[in-house]
């Protein structure tokens, strides 16, 4: 027989669709062409798949070989396929049996020695694969990474001639298992490193509670930068499935899966001049972006004027979904971007408007202009936003961190108010759809009566309304209270700063 039919996998966002590796050897002038829409990477596979079997000592077929990547329409990119396409020379050659090549999945880069080399992306190919029942074959590289979807059948292996051996029954190759040093992650910052800031640190706490967004707005260094930076330090670990699709993530990414940042929180704080597309994702391959790196963590964005109007529109949707679809003519690639979002800004371009300390320079059509690069729309999609006020000099000067409470205490709070919102609405409080928020959000009478006053004063829109309410019973989660009580609704005006401003 001449033709041999080899699986792989392309990437596709966080999609690996299955590819069939076809090799056709056929009478003919020598010839070796590879169809079904190649780039360039893929094209130069030719090459590095003659030298890797040449110099594993087989025989490169002279003859007319076909290779196609089917399906023919879906963009194939990088040297992922170099494995599936040496055997399939193998197999169609009469070099290696063509039955045992059906069972498995192969995934991975040739060098010209025949040794394998590490690709981008094996995680989403290793899940993928499992649901269609069928082992794989990764680098040895990338051994890490497959043994993370522990019921899969994965197998690594470091040369093109370790895994002939295997397919040919001489010598089984290993199997991937779970590194024991893979163990989770462990926080540097701690919230008492913080001097003061009781009012900035219980936003947070509320903010950590029911994955909140936050904004804090201040002087130059009054710690907002320090306060974002503890949030992941309250909040609970991430369980396996959390790990593992943000790990996916990270696999697809530009850098590629990094072992020492298995189940640690994502805290991804892109500097301010952060194209659209560095934030949100795209490219050609569409890679992800920070705010999906930042999936089922904390994306920071530090100086939030300063971003670009486009880069921050672009939040929007993904701030309410969730997700950001990637439309191209040719494709159309979705990402997951569950974060928490995050930022810090000084009250105006100076930084000391209603400083009690610093005399502010400007003008107040230059704070209005400065607060207007924040678009309604966005602002109204923060859930709390709050004035950080310097710390007094005294209470820097204290020594050592037992006046401070430690993340451990406040994390220990954070999760019995999360396990509340699990058990009531199996989703926390910030995502509440409307009609979830009249069923499980009951006001007492004086809540209500003075949330209207509230209501009627500062003007609030809907979507005001309902984020206020949000996180109302937050707060009463924290409290362990079955019901918002009038206090709670006090407490929630202060984190609407901004609002209050405008009015
Ligand atoms: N409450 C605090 N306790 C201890 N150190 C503090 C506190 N606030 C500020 N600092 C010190 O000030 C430094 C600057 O803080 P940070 O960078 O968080 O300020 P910032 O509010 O983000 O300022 P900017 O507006 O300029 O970005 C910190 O590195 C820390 O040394
Ligand atoms: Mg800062």
């Amino acid at each position: 027989m001449s033709l041999a039919i080899v699986y792989s996998r392309a990437a596709l966002g966080m999609q690996a669709p299955l590819i069939t590796v076809e090799v056709h050897l056929t009478k003919g002038l020598p010839a070796f062409n590879i169809v079904g829409l190649p780039e360039t990477a893929v094209k130069e596979s030719k090459d590095r798949v003659r030298s890797a079997l040449v110099n594993s000592h087989f025989d490169f077929p002279i003859c007319r070989i076909t290779v196609n990547l089917a399906p023919a329409d879906l963009p194939k990119e990088g040297s992922r396929f170099d494995l599936a396409i040496a055997l399939g020379i193998l197999a169609a050659s009469k070099q290696l049996p063509q039955d045992t090549l059906q069972a498995y999945e192969f995934i991975g880069e040739l060098a010209l020695t025949g040794d394998l080399r590490a690709i981008r992306g094996v995680l989403p190919v290793v899940l993928h694969a499992h649901l269609a029942l069928r082992q794989v074959v990764v680098p040895i590289h990338n051994e890490m990474e497959a043994a993370l979807v522990k019921e899969a059948s994965v197998f690594a292996a470091t040369h093109l001639l370790e895994v002939c051996a295997h397919l040919k029954s001489i010598t089984p190759l290993k199997r991937c298992e779970v590194v024991p040093t893979l163990l989770a992650h462990s926080e540097k910052h701690d919230l008492s490193d913080i001097k003061g800031q009781p009012h900035a640190k219980r936003a947070l706490e509320i903010a950590a509670a029911g994955r909140h967004s936050v904004l804090f707005v201040g002087p130059p260094g009054t710690g907002k930068t320090m306060l974002a930076s503890r949030l992941t330090s309250i909040l609970p670990d991430m369980t396996d499935k959390e790990a593992l699709e943000a790990a996916s993530v990270v696999s697809i990414s530009h850098t590629g899966f990094n072992a020492d940042c298995w189940k640690k929180i994502p805290f991804r704080a892109p500097h301010h001049s952060a194209s659209s597309i560095a934030l949100v994702g795209g490219g050609r391959p569409p890679r992800p972006g920070e705010i999906s790196l930042a999936h089922h963590g904390v994306l920071f964005l530090d100086e939030l004027p300063e971003f670009s109007r486009h880069a921050l529109e672009c939040l929007r949707e993904p701030l309410e979904s969730g997700k950001i679809t990637i439309s191209r003519a040719s494709f159309q690639a979705i990402f997951p971007a569950h974060f928490q979002l995050i930022a810090a800004m000084n009250p105006c371009p100076c930084g000391y408007a209603n400083s009690a300390t610093h005399t502010c320079h400007c003008t107040p059509e230059q704070i209005r202009r400065y607060l207007s690069r924040i678009s309604g729309p966005l602002l109204n999609r923060i859930d709390m936003h709050m004035i950080v006020s310097p710390v007094s000099p005294h209470l820097l000067q204290t020594r050592g961190k037992f006046s401070e409470e430690p993340s451990l205490a406040v994390r220990l709070r954070v999760m019995k108010a999360r396990g509340l919102q699990m058990a009531r609405q199996m989703k926390y409080n910030s995502e509440l759809t409307v009609p979830e928020l009249e069923k499980y959000c009951h006001l007492t009478e004086d809540a209500s009566k003075l949330l209207h006053e509230v209501m009627l004063k500062f003007n609030f829109s809907a979507r005001v309304y309902h984020r206020l309410i949000k996180v109302a019973r937050t707060i009463a989660d924290l409290a362990a209270e079955v019901k918002i009580e009038e206090r709670m609704i006090g407490e929630v005006l202060n984190f609407r700063y901004l609002d209050r401003l405008g009015s």
